[in-house]
């Protein structure tokens, strides 16, 4: 048996905005998905998925999950001809949207696969098998979530639409900063919710030009905030981030809810992450005691939240 890793994240600016070129920020998570390979007599693979997940969440992502697995062993040319790939999933990271768990799937998977056949691949290729492990989420996945579960850190990226090598850097923050994750415990499609963007963003393109020049303003402030460790900063930056993702339709009633309820208790800046119209919500605290206090508010209304570092 041989085990690979994969992180997963949270996106603290720029989701959907990232898929069309602007910069974004994104922390990976303590928690991981591990992948193990076993082979055994016969041909084909199958798969044995014990991570611990939002209800509904596996079922929903059947398909898309069944072909990035595919996917990844058709990049990485693995023979399952002559040989069956028995896979396990596992690993303390909670498969719900917006937490980065499909990337971390296809990231462990290919870490896996690499120890196990001797592969002989470096980061920036595990990053790639992954990416097409994606793919099977979106046609046009950005590629900071397999980034993000590839190399861990705090990372600005920009994805490069000409094909060529996407921008990522490591961000130095000077401190950690807490971090509150509610779980709206909704699935939602990324497939449909970027194809939804993309749909009115061509309906709608001097909207989305004025929303794209805001954010990207924006991102620029942040990453500098970041750098500084200007909490307030960060979180007035995160609410504002908020306000132009539901502007583009990809927040949704229950996001707005728990927003609402962070910041009335205490948190400095609250925004929907990931895919969104469900998933999680983020929310920066000045201090662990806010933390505390927030993610209690959250759990009090009969949501899940969980509570992190980052930086
Ligand atoms: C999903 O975690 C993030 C999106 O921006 C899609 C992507 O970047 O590929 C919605």
């Amino acid at each position: 048996m041989t085990m690979g890793k994969g992180f997963g994240k949270t996106i603290l600016f720029g989701e959907h905005f990232v898929v069309y070129g602007l910069p974004a920020i994104a922390s990976a998570l303590g928690s991981y998905t591990t992948a193990e390979v076993s082979v055994d007599e016969g041909d084909g693979w199958t798969i044995n998925d014990q991570r611990p997940a939002t209800p509904g969440y596996k079922k929903k992502k059947h398909n898309e999950a069944m072909q990035s697995v595919q996917n990844v062993i058709d990049y990485l040319n693995i023979n399952t001809k002559d040989q069956k790939l028995e896979i396990t999933f596992a690993g303390d990271l909670f498969a719900a949207s917006g937490v980065g768990a499909s990337a971390a799937q296809c990231t462990s998977l290919a870490r896996a696969l690499n120890i196990k056949f001797d592969l002989k691949l470096d980061d920036e290729m595990i990053n790639q098998a992954a990416y097409e492990g994606e793919k099977a989420y979106h046609g046009t996945p950005s590629g900071i979530d397999n980034t993000a579960s590839t190399y861990g850190g705090l990372i600005w990226f920009i994805k490069n639409l000409d094909g060529g090598k996407n921008t990522m850097d490591l961000l130095q923050t000077p401190k950690k900063m807490p971090l509150v994750i509610a779980n709206s415990g909704i699935t939602a499609s990324t497939t449909e919710v970027v194809a939804d963007v993309r749909r009115l963003k061509e309906d709608n393109p001097e909207k989305f030009e004025k929303i794209f020049d805001d954010y990207k303003k924006l991102a620029n402030i942040a990453k500098k905030a970041l750098l500084k460790g200007d909490i307030t900063t960060v979180g007035n930056l995160m609410n504002q981030n908020h306000k132009l993702l539901q502007m583009i339709t990809v927040s949704g009633e229950v996001n707005d809810k728990l927003v609402d309820i962070l910041i009335e208790n205490g948190a400095i800046g609250a925004k929907m992450t990931g895919t969104g119209r469900g998933g999680l919500v983020i929310a920066i605290a000045e201090n662990k005691e806010i933390q505390d206090i927030i993610a209690k508010a959250v759990e009090k209304e009969g949501y899940d939240a969980w509570k992190t570092m980052i930086g």
